[in-house]
């Protein structure tokens, strides 16, 4: 990684934050509100492909009001996480399958990809400049969103022929913040984010900006994320609107939607898959339809259902509801497996247990 990041030069910053505040700062941060002295930056032109590597002051961006991305969304993300370990250390977790997915999303939205080493590159740079903006409490990391989007002042629907790719760094704690509890989910059956053939499988912001309404009108009966179904048929579990989902049947076989293409192929759900299997769990990634699975919650067949991604880690579910149905998991406590699933990914990622798959890497 530290010779991928040489590729990015390193700008000078006036504006840092003194030692003292920024300890202040990153003690106990909320999730996402916070961003740290720098950020990665290039640049993109039809012409020229990608140039202009580097890290820069944290600042607003000088964008044109015609620039693309303000009118049609052409815009792609990503979310990974950089962790402080014991002894001082700072590593990241399986930045090469962000690297991936980000390109698959670039391809989706007809935006130019970022090469693999220039992804991690990026990241490394931005992560060994301010290093000291990792915090140190546990569960506490700083969170790097990387992204890509359409600059160009034009108003015509077409391929962007600018395009700024950028990385940002927020010190975060818990998305759920508080002691571990299990979430409500409101169960939306009217507003989709995605359908057949949309960009459900791509980790775009219009995805989010179409969540809202559902996410919203479960907020408005106490709920803290929304499930959706299947835009087609209304039948099956897609996932949150921001993590994937696990179900876990009283034998200990776990059950996972399938990656149908409306669904984001968590790196979460893709890694607790491959720990679950390492345990001996039968894991089948299916079509998981919402009225069998509430009667398998009402007989006891489904003793469990949790949430994951990188935000949340991974979260108990406790409650189902939506206009005609409000249904306890595990009677609103969390999960052994949950938990024990939770405690495993978490000690791999925090340096604490062994790291059988090598999915950490040293910045
Ligand atoms: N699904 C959605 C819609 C998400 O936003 C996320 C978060 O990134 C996930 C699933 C989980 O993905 P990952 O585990 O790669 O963070
Ligand atoms: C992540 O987990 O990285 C996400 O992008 C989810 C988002 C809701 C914060």
């Amino acid at each position: 990684l530290q010779e991928l990041a040489q590729a990015f030069t390193v700008l000078p910053n006036e504006n840092k934050a003194s030692d003292a505040r920024r300890e202040e700062l990153i003690d106990k941060p909320a999730f996402g509100q916070l961003f740290s002295d720098s950020m990665a930056h290039m640049s993109w032109t039809k012409g020229e492909g990608w140039s202009d590597r580097r890290i820069e002051p944290y600042a607003p961006l000088k964008l044109d009001p015609g620039a693309s991305v303000l009118h049609y969304a052409q815009e792609v993300f990503e979310g990974l996480k950089a962790y402080h370990h014991a002894d001082g250390s700072v590593w990241l977790f399986r930045p090469d399958a962000n690297a991936e997915r980000l390109q698959n999303s670039a391809r989706r939205l007809y935006l130019p990809e970022v090469s693999i080493d220039d992804f991690l590159g990026s990241v490394a740079a931005l992560t060994m400049q301010d290093v000291k903006w990792v915090p140190t409490r546990r569960e506490y990391t700083l969170y790097l969103r990387p992204f890509i989007f359409a600059s160009e002042p034009f108003l015509g629907v077409r391929a962007p022929e600018e395009v700024e790719y950028c990385v940002i760094a927020s010190p975060s704690g818990p998305y759920f913040p508080g002691e571990i509890k299990p979430v409500s989910i409101w169960v939306e059956n009217k507003y989709f984010r995605t359908g057949p053939g949309g960009t459900g499988y791509a980790k775009c912001g219009g995805n989010y900006a179409a969540s809202l309404l559902g996410e919203y009108r479960g907020i408005e009966q106490g709920c803290e994320q929304v499930c959706f179904v299947d835009a087609a048929t209304q039948t099956y579990l897609e996932e949150l609107g921001g993590m994937n989902m696990m179900v876990v049947h009283k034998d200990g076989h776990v059950e996972t939607p399938s990656l149908t293409g409306s669904i984001l192929p968590g790196i979460t759900r893709r890694s607790i898959i491959q720990l679950l299997q390492d345990d001996g769990h039968d894991v089948v990634e299916t079509m998981i339809a919402l009225d069998q699975l509430l009667e398998d919650i009402k007989s006891g067949e489904v003793t469990e259902v949790f949430a994951c991604g990188t935000a949340a880690i991974v979260t108990p579910i406790g409650r189902f509801k939506s206009e005609t149905f409000d249904i306890e998991v595990n009677g609103g406590k969390p999960g052994e497996l949950t938990m024990a699933i939770r405690n495993q990914l978490l000690g791999i990622q925090l340096g604490e247990i062994e790291d059988p798959h090598n999915w950490m890497w040293k910045v």
